[in-house]
């Protein structure tokens, strides 16, 4: 089968890979049909997340079992499903614990032997380990391309308002309009915010943001973000800043736009340290989260796309077969042709 090899640091190659077999009794053996780009794919291609080269990328999908071991009791052959990017046990003394992105047996799909070794997601076929506990079917009337984003950012969206815990009538800023944080605009409306602010610097990600349910746009090139953010809260602060731009400064902006109380949820990734200003933090009693995504949610996220409530199909501004991925992969690093998200057939 076809799949995309990150061969060295800064290189990816469509390579004739070995197909995935079963392993152990609880795996599925599943057939992609629809796959995506993420940005933590750069992250890792370039060497940011400490893994050796050499495996598969990519760990977002929706598709159909191929092939299950024996101990796998709820999917046959046939069902469509989506899977999460980190599978899970759902067994060990972590997952027991709620810590299942910290899995003593679990992995993430496509980053390498360091974190798991499990297959990638940018192929024709991958297998997923503990297939009861992480697969989930998709309903007939959901389109792959409805349900694309759930296993990854969408779930990660969601962690991500959940994390900041908002309260109906609250002030929230989303900092990044890129994949991550519009779905984490999308998801904040869920918990009845007053007001949704985003901030990026590019307008396109920002219309498409307007759409999802931001109420207010900033473009932090062209305007004093903390000031606008200020009026835009009556002089009170926000509540509650979601951080999904990965820069030290939007770090920074998000601990700043908080008043008293505030928290502050943070889903980038960041390799290295960034200065906060930690008598502010203080003085104001403002809560700090961040960490790996939490992906035990897929159930009630399909749940919500099924009686409309959640709709990222917007994202999707791409469509590109597995054998064009290279050109993909030009256009959602260089951000050419205003791509959010593309969706890719095997
Ligand atoms: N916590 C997790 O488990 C988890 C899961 C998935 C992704 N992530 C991470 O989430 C982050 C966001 O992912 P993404 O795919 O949306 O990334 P992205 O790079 O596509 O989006 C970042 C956005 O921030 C904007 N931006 C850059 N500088 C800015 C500034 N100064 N002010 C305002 N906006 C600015 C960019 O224009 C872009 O739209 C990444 O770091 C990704 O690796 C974390
Ligand atoms: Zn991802
Ligand atoms: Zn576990």
């Amino acid at each position: 089968m076809k799949g995309l090899v990150n061969t060295k640091v800064n290189h990816v190659e469509l390579r004739e890979v070995e197909k995935p077999q079963l392993v152990a009794a609880d795996d599925a053996i599943i057939r992609i049909t629809l796959t995506t780009i993420c940005g933590s794919d750069l992250h890792l291609i370039h060497g940011h997340m400490p893994t050796t080269p050499g495996y598969v990328v990519g760990h977002e999908y929706v598709g159909v079992v191929e092939k299950v071991g024996s101990g796998v009791k709820d999917f046959r052959p046939g069902d469509r499903v989506i899977g999460p990017a980190a599978p899970f046990c759902g067994q060990c003394e972590r997952c027991r614990a709620g810590h299942i992105a910290q899995c003593l047996r679990g992995g993430i799909h496509g980053s390498g032997a360091e974190f798991g070794g499990l297959p990638g997601t940018q192929s024709e076929y991958i297998r997923v380990p503990f297939a009861d506990v992480n697969l989930v079917k998709v309903p007939d009337e959901l389109s792959d391309e409805q349900v694309l984003f759930v296993g990854d950012i969408l779930s990660t969206g969601y962690f991500s308002a959940e994390k900041g815990d908002i309260l109906p009538g609250d002030s929230v800023v989303v900092f990044g309009a890129g994949p991550v944080g519009l779905c984490a605009v999308h998801a904040a409306r869920l918990f009845s915010p007053g007001q949704i602010i985003l901030v990026d610097i590019d307008s396109h990600r920002l219309e498409v943001g307007a759409k999802l349910g931001a109420t207010s746009t900033i473009r932090a090139d062209q305007a004093d973000v903390l000031a606008v953010i200020g009026a835009l809260t009556g002089g009170k602060g926000a509540d509650v800043a979601i951080e999904a731009a990965g820069v030290e400064q939007t770090f920074q902006q998000a601990v700043r736009c908080v008043g008293i109380g505030g928290r502050v949820s943070i889903v980038s990734i960041f390799g290295r340290d960034v200065a906060l200003p930690l008598p502010e933090i203080f003085m104001k009693n403002i809560r700090i989260e961040m960490g790996l995504s939490y992906l035990g949610n897929m159930k009630r996220l399909v749940r919500m796309i099924q009686t409309g409530t959640l709709d990222l199909t917007p994202l999707i501004t791409h469509r590109i077969k597995l054998g064009e991925i290279a050109h993909g992969y030009e256009l959602f690093e260089k951000r050419l042709d205003n791509v959010i998200k593309i969706a890719i057939t095997p």
